[in-house]
């Protein structure tokens, strides 16, 4: 039987799996069983993930012999996926820097405007139709998704199709040929996109890869379209999650949501974001390497050709990185979390992440009355897919008077 990845359920909702809460006590490098009856580790400790997440020593290579994938379309997908997510150095590095001055902290700042317009007139959009509402539907997917469009240059009008396609590839239990179908699909889109980006360019992410990559000839319409895909699926789903299971996880500790809505500190806003990152961990199928030469992780070897798991969600619950780990406290300083993971294939979106965070919470702060439409014990939370998030976010506000 697999037993990773491992489920919240028997825990609280916004805290590890418990079984892997108890290897971290117990056994915090020690061997777990995946679908496919291979047995890779799995790193707990926060000091172990940075160290393992660092080490040039490991793959991400999903081809290479006993990388750990966690299902049969994880295999059946990366496999055939070279995005920066599954290259390794040097063939990383030189992809990477063509798309790291996309992301820079100034580059995303120069995108508040944009933004602060976006999640405004999705929050009005919502505050203006019925009330309760899912604010999953209503807002936490909408406002990455518009974002991630406008940066990419990706029309929003064809969010249905996008937004599907997403879905079959981000769901663990999807058929992984629909899977593979579907990634196609995707990369048949995008590479049309390109080619009309390439005759007609616009101020987009796609019109610069079409014009100085694709028109030169230093990248193919594939290799732009997979750099796309990764961009559109990592860049809304992930950012959606954290918005919906962030919200949760205030309303779940009323006098956090209170310091966050009685307190305009920008500051305050931005620690908020960080501690909720750390808190929730999202991307729970973890950080999977295999590594390449015999290492030493925690005091345990681990040979050449065996798989690691990086577990982020203890990692950011380890009392020697985070006193009291347990406790959301939004005065936190929490910025060192490895949500966004760690070395050299830490998140690229993080910046732009961590700006729509700042906003969106800032916005929701100012809504009077917000609050959770249904006990916190009726959510139901969503472990099949790459990403934990809860399904549906029943809230419910004050009404608007009328002008
Ligand atoms: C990588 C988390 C948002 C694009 C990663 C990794 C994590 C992560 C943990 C590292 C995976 C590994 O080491 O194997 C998150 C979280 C997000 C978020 C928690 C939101 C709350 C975004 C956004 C974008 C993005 C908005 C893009 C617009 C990427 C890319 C990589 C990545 C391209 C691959 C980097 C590389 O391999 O060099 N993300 N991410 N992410 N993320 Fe994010």
């Amino acid at each position: 039987m697999s037993e990773f990845p491992m489920s919240r359920a028997a825990g609280c909702p916004f805290a590890p799996p418990p079984e892997l809460s108890r290897r971290f006590r117990e056994a915090p490098v020690s061997r777990v069983k995946l679908w496919d009856g291979s047995e890779p580790w799995v790193v707990t400790r926060y000091s172990d993930v940075r160290a393992l997440l660092a080490d040039p020593r490991v793959s991400v290579d999903p081809g290479q012999p006993g990388f750990p994938h966690t299902n049969a379309v994880s295999r059946a997908r990366d496999s055939r996926m070279r995005t920066l997510m599954q290259m390794d150095a040097p063939e990383h590095l030189a992809q990477r820097r063509l798309f790291a001055p996309e992301f820079t902290v100034r580059k995303i700042a120069g995108l508040l405007p944009r933004i602060e317009r976006i999640v405004d007139d999705q929050l009005s959009g919502m505050l203006d139709g019925p009330n309760p509402a899912d604010l999953v539907a209503a807002f936490a997917l909408p406002v990455p998704s518009l974002v991630i469009c406008e940066l990419l240059g990706v029309p929003y009008a064809d969010r249905a199709f996008f937004q599907e396609v997403a879905q079959t590839l981000v769901m663990d239990q999807a058929d992984p040929a629909l899977a593979v179908a579907a990634s196609e699909e995707l990369n048949a889109y995008l590479e049309s996109l390109v080619v009309a980006k390439a005759a007609e360019p616009a101020d987009d992410l796609l019109s610069r890869l079409a014009v100085e990559q694709y028109a030169s000839g230093a990248m193919s319409l594939r290799e732009i379209a997979v750099a796309g895909q990764l961009l559109l699926v990592a860049g809304h789903d992930t950012t959606a999650s954290a918005i919906a299971l962030g919200l949760a996880a205030l309303m779940a500790n009323p006098e956090q949501w209170e310091l966050v809505r009685r307190n305009s500190d920008p500051a305050l806003v931005a620690g908020a974001v960080e501690e909720l990152l750390r808190y929730l961990s999202i991307t729970h199928t973890e950080a999977r390497r295999v590594a390449r030469a015999d290492i030493e992780i925690g005091g345990q070897l681990i040979r050449a050709g065996e798989g690691v798991i990086a577990v982020k969600s203890t990692a950011n619950r380890d009392p020697s990185a985070f006193p009291e780990p347990d406790v959301l406290d939004v005065g936190r300083k929490a910025r060192h979390h490895v949500a966004f993971g760690f070395g050299a294939h830490q998140c690229l979106g993080q910046s732009l992440a961590r700006l729509e965070l700042q906003v969106v919470f800032d916005a929701l702060r100012r809504v009077p009355g917000l609050r959770l439409a249904v006990p916190p014990a009726e959510l139901g939370f969503e472990e099949n897919a790459v990403f934990y998030r809860v399904r549906e976010l029943p809230v419910t506000w004050c009404p608007r008077r009328s002008t």
